[in-house]
Order: structure tokens, then sequence, then C-alpha cells
């Protein structure tokens, strides 16, 4: 003990020593032509007789020939950081000169504090844009300028500093939108409080809403979304021009134009009677307003919603084409509503998927309906609207009707029936295991036979190749059959686009041919079937193994294993339906063979799933309430380690 203390002690008066005699000299000089420029409090009192290492707030290396960390939080500091002083710690890894009264921009010498790690600048009163002077210290772990004064825009250069894990720009006045943030890494980021506007980007929608709250402005990712259908780019200056020289009523009046131009009045003259067209063309259209309530393209936009306003300025500028591009209903629908109903209706995204993104509009009457919004449509007006009038024409019980389309040059809009049951994706998969009520058997024979039938409608009568069957485009009416959505869209893209991007359901042969066959729809079907079985989404996460798709991890497990072992954890509380299950998984497998020819066609499959030998009873029946020793999911081994073939792992 003693020993040990004399050890301690004579080690301490070795670094004191080493500390009287080694001193970081200059950054010595730099921090008291700091404190000397600066307002403080008594509470930092630096001895210049004294290692600067010893000082308040401050650390140094271990050999203290440099100052480290420079810490004065609340300390009274008033004035602006004065430059040429803080900047010159060259070796500076912490600076903290949070809660003080600091002013004025941060001063462009912290561009040398290259090896800085962490910047606490937050409840002081700094003014300027975003420090240019912070984009190039890469080393910057944790970046805190919350609760200042700092305005103008949040710069892309941001992205300079790629170890960041923090991110802190609140309560302060940055305006503009944000510029796409690469957050891989960065756990903790707000903005909240700020004078942001735009669309959320991609990278940043991750975080809550609570680190965008306060913005005004902002719209998208985890906040409502922005107006989803035209956020279109600024107009280009020829376009308030271009109105005047199309539509019918204003046709007749650019010919009065024209012979403006022959009596030879001036250019000036010209540009004025465009204006008082203009602005006739305007009056002239509020009253046949009620009368056609489809063209709505040619209209005037209403300047009600501030925030949206510009992006509707665009949408009058895009329908300079005249009665093109209005929104075209098939015939049969129940809707009338039109384009500015549907831009003014409220909407909320579905999902994102290979071709686009789904909105669900609630438009202001009450009508719901599902608005899909084409990415990289890439064939032409004509071809479009040909291709519309195929699927337009399709009407099946087992198929959500395509209700009404848009084109312009910028938006490609589908309009479609809104289920409210949600899709089988989410109905299979959503809340595993957190007590939500698992999907019967007589209900997946049910989805899977109606799923069948609405396919083989669209291969037959319809003569379209779904090409993108998954579980999450096969929707729930509300008496529990299936109806699939999102049919027929492939031939829009051409050949850019691969027919369909989720790997799972894809045929093998379309990966090479890049053409969706009907073939290759029965083995989509196939793989989906599998998945009712199995309970398992057919993606690569679910089965545990790298390169292995869902038809083949069945295979393997029926070869090596009890057949049981590959059905749904959830059917095992069903007595007497395993006869029915293989006989599915019979029909699932043919229908997931590599060669096209062998598998069957949808007809075939609907036949064969109609024919199966099912015993006619409700779910209620079949499902032991109350033998524990059989039941529940507790009870069944489930674990899929136990169900993975282990075989091909080392
Ligand atoms: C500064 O330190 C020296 C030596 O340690 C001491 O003599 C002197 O009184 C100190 N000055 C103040 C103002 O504390
Ligand atoms: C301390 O200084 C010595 C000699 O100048 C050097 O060799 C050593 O690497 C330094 N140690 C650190 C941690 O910087
Ligand atoms: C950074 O430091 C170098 C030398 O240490 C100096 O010449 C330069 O002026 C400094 N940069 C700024 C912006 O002060
Ligand atoms: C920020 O600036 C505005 C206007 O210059 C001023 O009214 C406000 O008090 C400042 N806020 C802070 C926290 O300094
Ligand atoms: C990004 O960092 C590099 C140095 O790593 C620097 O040269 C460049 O200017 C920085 N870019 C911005 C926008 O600050
Ligand atoms: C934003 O400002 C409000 C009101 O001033 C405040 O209650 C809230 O805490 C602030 N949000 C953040 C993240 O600082
Ligand atoms: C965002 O605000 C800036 C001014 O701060 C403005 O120029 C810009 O048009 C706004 N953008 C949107 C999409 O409202």
């Amino acid at each position: 003990m003693v020993v040990n203390f004399s050890f301690v002690f004579l080690v301490s008066v070795l670094i004191l020593c080493l500390g009287v005699t080694s001193e970081p000299v200059q950054d010595k000089q730099a921090l008291l032509a700091f404190l000397s420029k600066t307002k403080h409090s008594n509470r930092i009192q630096w001895n210049s007789s004294t290692s600067a290492c010893n000082w308040v707030g401050v650390q140094c290396d271990a050999n203290r020939s440099f100052v480290y960390t420079l810490r004065l939080p609340a300390v009274g500091l008033v004035g602006s950081i004065p430059p040429n002083t803080i900047g010159r710690l060259n070796q500076l890894r912490v600076l903290s000169l949070r809660a003080n009264g600091l002013f004025g921009e941060i001063p462009a010498d912290f561009s040398n504090l290259t090896l800085l790690r962490s910047l606490y600048l937050q409840d002081n009163a700094f003014t300027g844009p975003f420090p240019p002077s912070l984009t190039g210290l890469t080393r910057l772990s944790r970046l805190d300028l919350s609760s200042n004064n700092f305005t103008g825009p949040i710069p892309f250069g941001v992205n300079n500093l790629t170890q960041l894990t923090g991110l802190f720009l609140q309560n302060n006045r940055f305006s503009g939108s944000l510029p796409s943030i690469n957050s891989d890494g960065l756990n903790e980021f707000d903005v909240a409080n700020n004078s942001l506007n735009g669309s959320i980007p991609d990278t940043l929608s991750k975080y809550d809403a609570s680190s965008f709250a306060g913005n005004l402005g902002l719209c998208g990712g985890p906040l409502p979304p922005c107006n989803p259908f035209f956020p279109s780019p600024a107009p280009s200056p020829s376009e308030p021009i271009s109105p005047s020289t199309s539509g019918k009523k204003s046709r007749n009046l650019s010919t009065g134009a024209i012979i403006g131009i022959a009596v030879g009045s001036a250019f000036a003259a010209l540009l004025l009677l465009l204006f008082l067209i203009l602005c006739l063309r305007k009056r002239q259209r509020q009253p046949s307003k009620q009368q056609k309530p489809v063209a709505a393209g040619a209209r005037a936009v209403p300047p009600a919603e501030a925030g949206t306003s510009s992006s509707k300025d665009d949408i009058t500028g895009a329908s300079t084409e005249g009665e093109r591009n209005k929104l075209v209903f098939f015939e049969g629908g129940v809707y009338s509503f039109d384009l500015e109903d549907l831009l003014r209706a409220s909407a909320e995204v579905l999902g994102k998927g290979s071709v686009g993104t789904s909105y669900k509009a609630v438009l202001e009457e009450g009508t719901t309906v599902v608005v899909k919004r084409l990415k990289d449509v890439a064939v032409s007006k004509k071809e479009f609207e040909m291709h519309m009038e195929t699927l337009g024409k399709i009407r099946h019980e087992n198929v959500v009707p395509l209700r009404a389309f848009y084109y312009s040059k910028d938006e490609k809009l589908l309009v479609s029936d809104f289920m409210r049951d949600g899709s089988l994706s989410a109905l299979l998969h959503g809340s595993r295991g957190s007590g939500r009520t698992p999907l019967g058997w007589d209900n997946r024979m049910r989805i899977a036979l109606s799923t069948a039938r609405g396919l083989a409608h669209l291969h037959v009568s319809g003569k379209v190749v779904h090409g993108n069957i998954k579980a999450s485009n096969v929707l729930l009416r509300s008496d529990q059959d299936a109806c699939i959505s999102d049919f027929g869209l492939n031939p829009l893209f051409g050949n850019s686009t691969p027919p369909s991007r989720v790997a799972g359901y894809r045929a093998p042969e379309v990966l090479e041919t890049r053409k969706v066959t009907f073939k290759s729809d029965v083995y989509s079907f196939g793989v989906l079937l599998l998945e009712l079985l199995t309970g398992k989404a057919p993606n690569q996460a679910s089965l545990g193994e790298e390169g292995i798709d869902l038809p083949r991890w069945v295979q393997s497990v029926v070869r090596e294993e009890w057949t049981a072992e590959v059905f749904d954890v959830e059917l095992m509380r069903y007595h007497s339906i395993e006869e029915e299950m293989v006989q599915l998984l019979q029909i699932a497998m043919t229908c997931v063979s590599t060669v096209p020819d062998q598998r069957p066609s949808m007809q075939e499959v609907v036949r064969m799933i109609e024919e199966m030998n099912r015993v006619e009873t409700d779910d209620g029946l079949r499902q032991s309430s109350d033998d524990p020793s059989k039941g529940s999911d507790g009870q069944t081994p489930p674990t899929e380690s136990r169900t993975t073939p282990r075989s091909t792992t080392p």
C-alpha cells in the first residue's frame, strides 16, 4: 500500500516536473490572445506564468506539447471570436464554447483546425451563413451549431464531413431546401426550428419528424407529403408566351395577334397584346368551370394554398399544350373529379415500387383513390394512350380496375380504386409475433384461388402479362377475396428497366431475356403460393442465407427433412389441413419450374386449385382453440435455424 502510494506520488511529481519544463508555447500565446480580446467572467484565471496545460478548461496531449481540448462552456464569454486566436490551435481535438454570449461570424481560420473531432458552439448568438470554414474539417464527428442565429442554406459541403455521427443545427434561421446529406453513420440529426422549405431528401427521411419540426416549408419523408403529383421544376421563361398560341379560344385571338403584326405594330405592342390575351383567357375560363369538370388541365388555378402555389403555377404551364393534357377516365367508372381535385387532395405515400410511387389520395368530397406516379416512362404519348386503352378495358372481380390516367411531359399518373383492407404482404408479414391475428388457412386458400383467377383473366381475356406479381400487389377486398393491381406496366418502360426489380419473384429466364411473359407470371405466382404456405417473404434476408431464393429453399427443405418443416408456423394450429397444404405445395412447385415450358398455364393453375381435395369447413372449426400441446406459436418449434438447410454453410 505504502509502496504503491509512493510510486503514484513519484509519477505525479515526474509529470509535474515535465509539465513545468514543457509547454505549448505557441498555443499558449493563442489562448492568451483570445482571452485578452474577449470579455469573460472571473472564473477563468489563466496565469501566464504557469503552463497553459494546467489552466481551467485546457487539456494538452501526453507530451504537453500542444493543446488538445479547450472547453469553456458557460463562462460568460461575450463578443466575437477574434481571428488568429483559436484558429491557431491547430492540434485541437475538442472545442466547446457553448452557452456563452458569443456573436458574429465564425472566423475563417477555423479551417486550420483540421484535427478537430468535436465542435460545440450551441447556445450563443452567432450569425452569418453556415461557416464555410467548417466543411473542410473532415475529421469532425460531432458538430453542434444549434440555438444560434445562423442564416442561409445548409451547404451540400456538409457531405465532406464523412465521419459525422451527430449534426445539430436546430433553432437557427437556416433557409432554403435541405441538401442530400449522406446519413450513413449519422446517428443524430436535427434541423428543427429553422426556416427550411422543400422536400426532405430520401437520405434524411429516416429521422424522426421531430428532427424537422418547426420548419413551415418542409414536407415529405416523416412529415406530411409534399404536393406529390407535380413538384415540377421551375417553368422555363418561354412558357408564359405559349398559352396564347394554343387552345381553342386563344387560337381565335392569336389570329388577332397575327393581324396585329400584319398591321405593323411594334414588338412591344405584340407583347402588350399577348398580355391582354392572357387576361382575357383567364376571365373567359371562370364561367366554363362548372361546365367541363374533366378538362382540368386547361384551367387557371386558384391561389388558395400558398405553400404549393408555385408548383400549381407549373401545372398551368404544363397544360399549355391545351386540352390534350387532362385526366382521362375509362368507361364504367364511378368517379367524377378532375385534376384540380386531385391536386387539392391530401395524399399519403402507400409505397415506393420499381415503377413509381403510389399515393393514397383523399379528395375533398371524400372519395379515396390510389394515384401512381410512374417514373422513367420510355414510350411516346401515343403508345402510352394506346396501352392505357388496353389496360383500362380489363374488368374482373379479382383485378383492381384502372380508372383514369394522366400524361404530360413531366408527369404520368394512373388512378385506380383504393382497397381499404391492405395488401397480402402486410397481412402475411406485418407485425408478426406481436399478438396479431394470423392469416388463417381458409383465407390463404381463398387468396390463392382469387389471385389465380384474376391473373388467368389478365392472360386469357386481356392478353396482358402482369409482369410484377408480388404480395404487395395482391390487395384484399372487404370480402377477403384478393385483387391484383399494378398489372401490365412493363411495356411502358422499354428495355432500359429490368422488368421486375423484386428479385425474389422473378423467373430465372427473365434475368437474361429481360422480357416478362405469361410463363414468368406463372413462376411469380408460384413464389406467391410458396409465400402463403411458408409465411416467408421471398427475399433472401428472410431465408437467412445469401444467394438462395424461396423455391430453392423449399426444395432443399423438402428434400432433406420432413415436409411439414416448410410450412408457416402460424398454420400449425389448424388440424387436418396437411393434405391440402401438400397439394398446394405441389401446385406451387410446378409453377416454379426452371424451364418455362414445364410450368402450367394460369387457367390450368386455377383448375388445379379448384379441384383440390378440400374439406369444406371454416377456420373456426379447424382451429384448435384449447389444446396447448399442439396449438400456439409458442409450442410449435418455429425456429428458422432449424428449418434452414445448413448443408451449404461450411
Ligand atoms: C501566477 O503563478 C505564479 C507562480 O505559480 C504566482 O506566483 C502568482 O501569484 C500567480 N499569479 C496570479 C495572479 O495568480
Ligand atoms: C512525445 O515526444 C516524443 C519526442 O518528441 C515523441 O517521440 C513521441 O512520439 C511523443 N509522444 C506523443 C504521444 O506525441
Ligand atoms: C492556416 O495556417 C497557415 C500556417 O499555419 C497560415 O498560413 C494560414 O493563413 C492559416 N489559414 C487561415 C485561414 O488563417
Ligand atoms: C437573431 O437575430 C434577430 C434579428 O437580427 C434578433 O432579433 C434575435 O434576437 C437574434 N436571436 C438571438 C438568439 O440572438
Ligand atoms: C472538402 O474537404 C477538402 C479537404 O479534405 C477541401 O479541400 C474541400 O474544399 C472541402 N470542400 C468543401 C465544400 O468545403
Ligand atoms: C423548437 O421551438 C419550440 C418553441 O420555441 C420549442 O418548444 C422546441 O423545443 C424547439 N425544438 C427543438 C428541437 O429545439
Ligand atoms: C424556399 O425558400 C427560398 C427562399 O428562402 C425560395 O427562394 C425558394 O423558392 C423556396 N422554395 C420552395 C420550394 O418553396
